[in-house]
């Protein structure tokens, strides 16, 4: 009995895991899809890889004025990018470290 359920619960868990990783970056966004930040045009225009790039480049922006942001402090976790509690505030500070360039 071992020796069939092995192999079968590893083919689940691959199908699992790429099923998954699939989800992550592609198709649409499922919190920014309200209002007016620059995240929830970027999905509005192309999905969750735009909005990407343009959270990546809000980073880059802050590092450059003098502030330190990585993506898991506000996301806790990058396949769903589920917010942290203090994201939105967070978020505030990172839009205002763009305009002080
Ligand atoms: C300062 C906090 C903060 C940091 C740092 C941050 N994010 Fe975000 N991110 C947010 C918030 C808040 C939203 C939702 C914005 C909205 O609702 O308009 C969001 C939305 C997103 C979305 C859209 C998700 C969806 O389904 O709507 C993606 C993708 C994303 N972030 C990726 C990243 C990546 C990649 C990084 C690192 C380069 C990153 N974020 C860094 C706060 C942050």
């Amino acid at each position: 009995m071992i020796r069939f359920a092995a192999p079968l619960s590893a083919a689940a868990l691959l199908f699992l895991l790429t099923g998954t990783a699939g989800a992550a970056d592609e198709g649409k966004c499922t919190i920014a899809i309200k209002g007016d930040s620059p995240t929830a045009r970027a999905c509005t225009k192309g999905g969750r890889a735009e909005a990407k790039k343009m959270m990546k480049e809000m980073v880059k922006q802050a590092k450059g004025s003098g502030q330190k942001f990585t993506c898991d402090g506000c996301h806790k976790d990058l396949d769903n990018y589920e917010l942290t509690k203090t994201a939105p505030e967070d978020f505030k500070k990172l839009e205002a470290a763009q305009k002080t360039k």
